[in-house]
C-alpha cells in the first residue's frame, strides 16, 4: 500500500465520525483532501463546514458543500484534520501546509478533534518534523534569534504567505520533551502569531492507517 492509499483509509475511517445535522470543522492538507473528496457523498448529513484554511475552503466548495465562518456558528462538534507528527498522547505537530493559526482556532473551538495520518506520523518524541511558527512579518529577526537562543535552528519557509498574511518559520533541533511547556513559550515570544505544537488541545482521537488497517489512539 502506497502513502496515498493510506490517507485514503484514514480519511474514510473519520467518516464514521459525522452525524446529523452537524457544524464540521474541515482542516488543511493532503489528507484532509482526501476526507473532502469523501464527505461529498455525505454532503447531506451536515448543516455546514468551517475550513480552516482558503485552500480546503475552495475544495469543499468545488464539491457544493456548504461553507460558514466560524463566527456564524455556535462552536463545532467535530475536527477532523491531518498532522505532521503526533506522539502517543496525541500532542501533534501541525502547520507543514502553513494553516496551523485557523486549523488551532477551529481544534480549540471544536468538542472532538479526530486526527487522520498514515502510521509514518507517529513518533516517540515530537521534533524531527521542522516546528512551523506563524510570524507577524517584521518580527520575523527578532523571533528568529530568541528561537535560537531556545536551541532552535529557524528557517524562513521561502515564498511563503499564510492565508493571515503572515510568514512561517520552520525550526528544527529544539528538544520538544516537553510540548506544552514550549507552546507556551513559544507562543509567548511578541511577533509569534501561532506556533504548531497542539499540546494545549490535542487531538482527542488519532485514527493512524498502517498495512494492517486502522489503529485508534485516544486519550
Ligand atoms: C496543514 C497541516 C496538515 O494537517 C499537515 O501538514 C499534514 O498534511 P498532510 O496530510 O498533507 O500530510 O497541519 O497546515
Amino acid at each position: 500500500m502506497n502513502q496515498d492509499e493510506l490517507k485514503q483509509m484514514a480519511a474514510a475511517a473519520a467518516i464514521e465520525y459525522l452525524d446529523y445535522d452537524m457544524v464540521l470543522g474541515v482542516g488543511t492538507g493532503s489528507t484532509a483532501n482526501c476526507f473532502i473528496d469523501l464527505l461529498a457523498e455525505k454532503k447531506h448529513m451536515l448543516e455546514a463546514t468551517v475550513a480552516s484554511s482558503e485552500a480546503t475552503a475552495e475544495r469543499l466548495r468545488s464539491h457544493n458543500i456548504p461553507v460558514v465562518e466560524l463566527n456564524q456558528t455556535n462552536g463545532l462538534s467535530l475536527y477532523v484534520d491531518g498532522a505532521d507528527e503526533s506522539d502517543e498522547h496525541l500532542n501533534l505537530i501541525k502547520g507543514g501546509g502553513g494553516a496551523l493559526t485557523r486549523e488551532k482556532i477551529i481544534a480549540g473551538a471544536s468538542e472532538k478533534f479526530v486526527c487522520i495520518a498514515d502510521q509514518s506520523k507517529l513518533v516517540k518524541v515530537l521534533g524531527a518534523f521542522p516546528l512551523p511558527v506563524e510570524v507577524i512579518p517584521m518580527a520575523q529577526s527578532h523571533v528568529g534569534r530568541v528561537l535560537a537562543k531556545m536551541g532552535g535552528k529557524p528557517k524562513l519557509r521561502d515564498g511563503f504567505v499564510t492565508d493571515n498574511g503572515n510568514i512561517i518559520i520552520d525550526v528544527v533541533g529544539l528538544d520538544l520533551t516537553d510540548p506544552k511547556g514550549f507552546e507556551h513559550r513559544i507562543n509567548n515570544i511578541a511577533g509569534v502569531v501561532t506556533v504548531g505544537l497542539f499540546s494545549e488541545r490535542p487531538a482527542d482521537v488519532l485514527l493512524l492507517a498502517s498495512e494492517d488497517g486502522i489503529q485508534k489512539l485516544t486519550r
